[in-house]
């Protein structure tokens, strides 16, 4: 049972959970006139401490589809944080004006802190470094359904996979399901932290087979998924280092050639340098389908969490 329920990690939701997800999700992308009315009356509060064109714009596109009302910031400096308010009291107080909330923060362990005080449905949009569980939902989404299924799947990470919240969610999520196998492509300097591994691969009842290595070219060929990601500026303690790595991957035309035929490449994006705008034409770059996808992947979380039939 959802309804009532927090999502601030993507282990909050089991494997069936995210299977009734993703149904629903379905079944909203096929009719999604039979869901305009669904949330009538309700609202969905967006607190954004942090930019965002994808994760607010969806939730609000969301809730405004199923036929409900948004309110919220999208940047810290236009709410009373400003003034000095402390995440706690900001919580409690827009808990009083909306049925569910979107939250995205800095720090790391923001969401879970201000779960402890929400009175209402409380959706981690991203915090700091650390999760982002609702583009894990668009991500499994979007390989359903272009892959069909999200077992036996050999998958690359590719980019800043130290400070890219999306890839440690969607590490900790894939190694759930059956047989996927794990590419993590990255510079020494951004590799996958400890405690990520540690929760994806260590704690796992299932064996799970994964190699770190630097140089995309080598396992391209081999891959089913490619998920590129943007070096992480907002989260680098020096500028310098940034400059360095920033351009560390990019993939482009002549590199897909090298990839098998129905291979998808996904991106969360925003995107800087590291997909060169020759690949957006090939049918297997699908990120830009997959910011649509996860519109309707976070409709179908707001009905479950709201416990709309
Ligand atoms: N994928 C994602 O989180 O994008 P935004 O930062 O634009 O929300």
């Amino acid at each position: 049972m959802l309804k009532g329920r927090n999502l601030i990690n993507p282990d909050d939701l089991t494997v069936s959970e995210l299977h009734e997800i993703l149904s629903l999700a379905q079944k909203i992308i096929e009719s999604p006139f039979d869901f305009s009315d669904s949330c009538r009356g309700r609202i969905l509060g967006t607190l954004f401490f942090e930019p965002s064109t994808r994760t607010r714009l969806s939730f609000e596109a969301a809730m405004l589809r199923l036929g409900g009302s948004t309110l919220g910031f999208s940047e810290a400096l236009s709410s009373s944080a400003a003034k000095g308010e402390s995440l706690i009291d900001t919580i409690r107080t827009v808990a009083c004006y909306a049925d569910i909330l979107a939250m995205r923060h800095p720090k790391e362990g923001s969401a879970a802190l201000a779960s402890e005080y929400t009175t209402v449905p409380l959706i981690n949009a991203g915090d700091g470094g650390h999760y982002h569980p609702t583009q894990t939902l668009t991500d499994l989404l979007t390989i359903v359904e272009t892959k069909g299924d999200l077992e036996n799947l050999t998958i690359g990470l590719c980019g800043d996979l130290k400070f890219g919240r999306t890839v440690h969610s969607l590490l900790k999520t894939m190694t759930r399901f059956k047989g996927n196998r794990f590419l993590l492509i990255s510079p020494d300097e951004l590799q996958i932290p400890n405690y990520v591994k540690r929760l994806a691969f260590d704690e796992k009842a299932l064996s799970v087979d994964y190699v770190e290595l630097e140089r995309m070219e080598d396992v391209l060929p081999e891959l089913d998924v490619l998920y590129m990601t943007r070096v992480q500026k907002e989260r680098f303690f020096n500028e310098a280092d940034y400059v360095r790595l920033k351009d560390s991957y990019i993939l482009n035309a002549k590199k897909m050639r090298h990839a098998k035929e129905d291979m998808i490449v996904l991106h969360p994006l925003p995107r800087v340098n590291e997909i060169s705008l020759e690949v957006d034409s090939d049918p297997r770059a699908v990120y830009f389908q997959q910011a649509k996808f996860g519109m309707f992947v976070r409709m179908a979380l707001i009905l479950k969490l709201l416990g709309v039939e």
